[in-house]
């Protein structure tokens, strides 16, 4: 089994973390593809909880090494301080057990200013992003005037480009009536953690077709979700990066020929973050109820923005979509335990729009705000689910949600989450 990807099925939040932090313990290599410190994965192991927003989860599995490939966008600020975490907890962050390819790119101080400058201008119209200068980092990567990591390589060159680049972005960001930011202030700050970032920088392509040539089984962490695709999903409600099959492979520059595994990960109802279409969200009470009271570090609250989440049924619709663009080989459900005691489930089959029954999602984002959801409804379940370990210890309900879904997507549903702890995995 050389390659296997984990791929959110929704709008991120699936649980990719816990289920990445499972595939990791048969992984030699665990891989983040795209996006940056916008992602928050959470794990936990024992006592501990683990919030990893830009490091994969594979990093709290001893033997895999890990790395961030050329498809992420890094704060390198942000980095040292998500290693410093790591290694007060009594992970080892050392070099050669974490790499970070020289093709990845930064994000600068400038990109954050000019996300939040963005999303003021867009008003009401807003994207709701973390604000974590994600989409002006992809701005610069694709308008080729980017800053990527291998330039840490010299900490001086590198604060030098950085002071000019805080410069250029300064001019757009008067322009726009938002304040400049010091540009000395900025190259101060990041060439501290270009020097402490520096040995991590390596081939990361190089090194993983030579492991995947001796037989190494490496692990793609994805983060994000396929409605969050930059391409494929309900644009311009979307991350900057692909969070999809494709960009794994872009992402971390390996051969499509390695890959037989593709992992989708959804939530056993739907949650959204920010703004965009969400056919079968709930409001009131279930949304709610679905939500959770904050309490809980598992609760659907956003790991990075602390925003609560938009709460929903599970949409059969998104699911086929995302098992279409990825090519997923199984589906894992997570957060099943969170349905009991509600007496109804029910799932988005269909949409109406317009009189009409579409079998799968309208072609543009307009149309996707106006789709009603057409509803199946199966019997709930009174039983916890926290303490289930075997297949056998699903109540007969939960077992016939689970069956349903199998047999709509056409996919194998095998694993099932009822809870976060590592031990709450249960197997068909
Ligand atoms: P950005 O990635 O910060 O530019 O945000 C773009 C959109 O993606 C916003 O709706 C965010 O809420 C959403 N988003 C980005 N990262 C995540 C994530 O890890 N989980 C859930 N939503 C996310």
């Amino acid at each position: 089994m050389p390659a296997t990807v984990v791929i959110g099925a929704q709008w991120g939040d699936e649980g990719k973390g816990r289920v990445a932090d499972w595939l990791a313990a048969q992984s030699d290599v665990v891989a983040r593809y795209a996006g940056g410190d916008n992602a928050g994965h959470t794990v936990y192991v024992g006592e501990q909880v683990f919030k990893l927003h830009l490091i994969p989860s594979g990093i709290l599995r001893d033997q895999a090494v890990c790395l961030l490939g050329n498809g992420t966008v890094i704060n390198p600020v942000n980095m040292v301080k998500e290693m410093e975490g790591l290694r007060a907890a009594g992970v080892d962050v050392s070099p050669g057990r974490l790499l970070i390819s020289t093709r990845a790119h930064i994000i600068a101080p400038a990109h954050i200013a000019l996300d939040a400058a963005g999303e003021k201008a867009r008003g009401a119209d807003k994207i709701g992003t973390t604000l974590r200068g994600i989409g002006p980092a992809y701005t610069d990567k694709t308008n080729r005037s980017g800053l990527r990591a291998g330039q840490m390589a010299d900490p001086e060159a590198f604060a030098d480009a950085l002071y000019k680049h805080t410069g250029a972005a300064n001019e757009r960001l008067v322009r726009d009536g938002n304040d400049p930011l010091d540009p000395q202030k900025s190259a101060e700050e990041y060439i501290d953690a270009a020097y402490k970032l520096k040995p991590y920088l390596a081939d990361t392509s190089a090194y993983l077709n030579a492991r995947l040539r001796e037989g190494a089984v490496i692990l793609c962490e994805g983060a994000q979700g396929t409605m969050l695709d930059i391409d494929h999903g309900d644009y311009p409600f979307v991350t900057s990066s692909s969070p999809t099959v494709g960009g794994a492979l872009t992402g971390l520059g390996i051969g499509a020929r390695w890959v037989d595994r593709v992992v989708g990960v959804a939530k056993a109802f739907s949650t959204r973050v920010g703004s965009g279409p969400f056919p079968t969200e709930v409001e009131g009470e279930l949304a709610a109820r679905l939500r959770g009271t904050g309490e809980n570090f598992w609760d659907e609250f956003g790991t990075t923005t602390g925003r609560p989440r938009r709460c929903g049924w599970l949409d059969m619709l998104i699911l086929k979509y995302a098992r279409d663009v990825n090519g997923f080989t199984e589906l894992v459900l997570t957060k099943l335990d969170v349905l009991s005691g509600l007496p109804e489930i029910t799932i988005g089959v269909g949409y109406e729009i317009d009189g009409t029954i579409l079998d799968g999602i309208p072609v543009t984002t307009a149309d996707q705000m106006r789709v009603k959801p057409v509803y199946e409804t199966l019997p709930g379940w009174d039983e916890p689910l926290g303490s289930a370990r075997t297949w056998n210890d699903l109540p007969k309900a939960a077992c016939a949600y689970i069956d349903r879904i199998a047999e709509l997507l056409e996919i194998p549903v095998n694993t099932v989450s009822v809870g976060p702890e590592r031990d709450q995995l249960v197997q068909r």
